[in-house]
């Protein structure tokens, strides 16, 4: 019998994870705890699999919608997805087999930005929400639940589910406890909001833990394995590149008094090249700097070890799998530098406009003027999602975009005349950086954009092209404000995009 669990009430509820799943029905949406995977269900998932799998097997149908935080790993989104039996997903995936059921159309995807989530599943417009099944890492004596290394949209799933499954992972260290911030006056709807109490990233204004309602839950599963995120890739020359510039680009910003010495607390997006910034960070001149953001990355802990970062707050680890064992081996140390909150406090856009955050993300591709697509591959395919990338941009201090200027080996320019899909508008986009250089797109207007961008963000091969599409663009707008030649510009990605590398 698990210590991790004191409370009678739960104890009654342990069962197998197969036990479990034979509670799911089809047509059932479910609330999944996990984000960009950390503090997933890691049995339930792969036992419901099996249980639709089986049903599948019969020629019954079996579809579930899976909602989550944000991405899982392949025992939650993979296995689920490898079914078939995934009807509809959201709000963000970074996993192949579901990327690629919702790129054949056997998935809806709903990409949302992550912090209209909980309105969304208040409003009640993504259906009901059947069950939730949340990992923690222990249940207390007087049934409140200690959550584990994501916090996401536990709080939200765990008040709107007409039931719960929960997984207790003896995995995650007990010493989280303390390290999560739980705010719930989050989840009320306008007229009766209030402003949110937090100032600084270091502010606590709600609970260690969260709170369920004994009589919805359902079962309670006992587990022992550790979370699944990948490795970073190595850096190379080129996001050690994109890091000189962007801490080149903040010193200067220092310099003209825009910023504190200290900067403002930053925000690191998802992916390699984000994690590489925050590793020119550890080289870099800046002291006592914090952060708020939504993942901690491996760049994000060594700032911490190494006292140049004072705290982070987020909602989620996001680490390689050495830094997901060294923090929760050294639980206890972090919890006093690190605070977990629900994402809809970690990606709000009061808090981050008030406390000015400087947003730090990829892209896929950046056009001409400034507009950004972070999703779709060639108009159609979707890569991962939104995610907060949204939330940052829109609300942040100042709004920069990384990416290597090249993608697929060369193949492909990063910068390109129109992007074949708009996530982030020309409007909030105020810098973009790749190894090349950085442009600065603040009192830009979209014509002054252009040749920055072309001069100091793209690819050497790509240039001329580039530069011939502008003056062909001016030739034929004959001085309108965003010239664009839109015959070329639609088929700049089947001509400069080898079709073979596409996925
Ligand atoms: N055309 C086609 N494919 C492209 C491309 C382009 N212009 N640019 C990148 N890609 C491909 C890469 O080749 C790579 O493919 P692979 O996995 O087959 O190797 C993939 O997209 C990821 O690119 P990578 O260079 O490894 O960058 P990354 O890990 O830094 O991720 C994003 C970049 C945009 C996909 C990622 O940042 C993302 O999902 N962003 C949206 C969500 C977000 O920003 N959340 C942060 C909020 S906290």
């Amino acid at each position: 019998m698990s210590e991790r669990i004191a409370s009678d009430k739960f104890r009654q509820k342990i069962m197998s994870a197969s036990d479990a799943a034979g509670l799911i029905k089809n047509g059932m949406n479910l609330g999944f705890s996990g984000f960009t995977g950390s503090g997933y269900p890691k049995e339930f998932p792969v036992a419901l699999a099996e249980k639709i799998k089986e049903a599948h097997g019969r020629g019954e149908e079996f579809q579930i919608g899976v909602w989550t935080g944000a991405s899982t790993a392949p025992e939650l989104d993979g296995e689920l997805a490898e079914t078939g039996g995934v009807s509809y997903r959201m709000p963000y995936q970074s996993d192949p087999a579901m990327r690629s059921a919702i790129n054949k159309g056997t998935a809806y995807y709903q990409d949302i930005h992550l912090s209209h989530v909980g309105p969304q599943v208040s409003q009640g417009f993504l259906g009901k929400l059947d069950v939730a099944v949340i990992e923690v890492s222990s249940i207390t004596a007087d049934g409140e639940l200690v959550p584990s290394s994501s916090v996401g949209m536990n709080r939200t799933y765990l008040e709107h589910a007409e039931k719960v499954i929960l997984e207790v992972n003896e995995w995650q260290s007990v010493d989280l406890f303390g390290m999560h911030d739980i705010y719930s006056e989050i989840g009320a709807l306008p007229p009766n909001r209030v402003p949110i109490p937090l100032t600084s990233p270091s502010d606590r204004i709600g609970s260690k833990t969260l709170s369920v309602d004994p009589e919805k839950i359902i079962a309670v599963i006992v587990t022992d394995a550790g979370d699944r995120n990948s490795p970073f890739k190595p850096l190379d020359d080129d996001s050690k590149a994109i890091a000189g510039h962007f801490l080149d680009f903040l010193g200067n910003e220092v310099k003209q008094g825009r910023l504190p010495k200290n900067l403002l607390p930053l925000q690191s997006g998802v992916g390699n090249i984000a994690n590489a910034v925050l590793a020119g960070l550890l080289e870099g001149p800046f002291e006592q700097i914090t952060s708020y953001t939504e993942v901690i990355q491996d760049g994000m802990v060594d700032l911490l070890d190494s006292g140049k970062l004072t705290v982070a707050s987020a909602t989620a680890f996001s680490l390689s799998p050495d830094y997901a064992k060294k923090v929760n081996d050294e639980a206890k140390k972090y919890r006093d530098l690190i605070i977990l909150r629900p994402q809809d406090v970690s990606n709000h856009p009061e808090l981050i406009r008030r406390m000015g955050v400087i947003a730090c993300n990829g892209l896929i591709e950046a056009d001409l003027y400034g507009n950004v697509n972070s999703t779709h591959v060639m108009g159609s395919r979707m890569q991962n999602g939104i995610g907060g990338s949204g939330d940052f941009t829109r609300n942040g201090y100042f709004a920069a975009f990384v990416t290597p200027s090249t993608a697929k080996g060369g193949a492909i320019s990063c910068i390109v005349p129109m992007v074949n899909h708009v996530d982030h508008t020309e409007h909030d986009t105020d810098v973009i950086i790749t190894e090349q250089g950085l442009a600065d797109l603040r009192g830009l207007a979209p014509r002054q954009r252009a040749k920055v961008i072309i001069e100091n963000c793209a690819h050497p091969d790509y240039k001329e092209p580039l530069k011939e599409y502008v003056a062909r663009a001016e030739k034929l707008a004959n001085g309108h404000h965003t010239p664009h030649d839109l015959a070329t510009a639609l088929s700049w990605h089947t001509k400069y995009i080898n079709e073979g590398t596409m996925r």
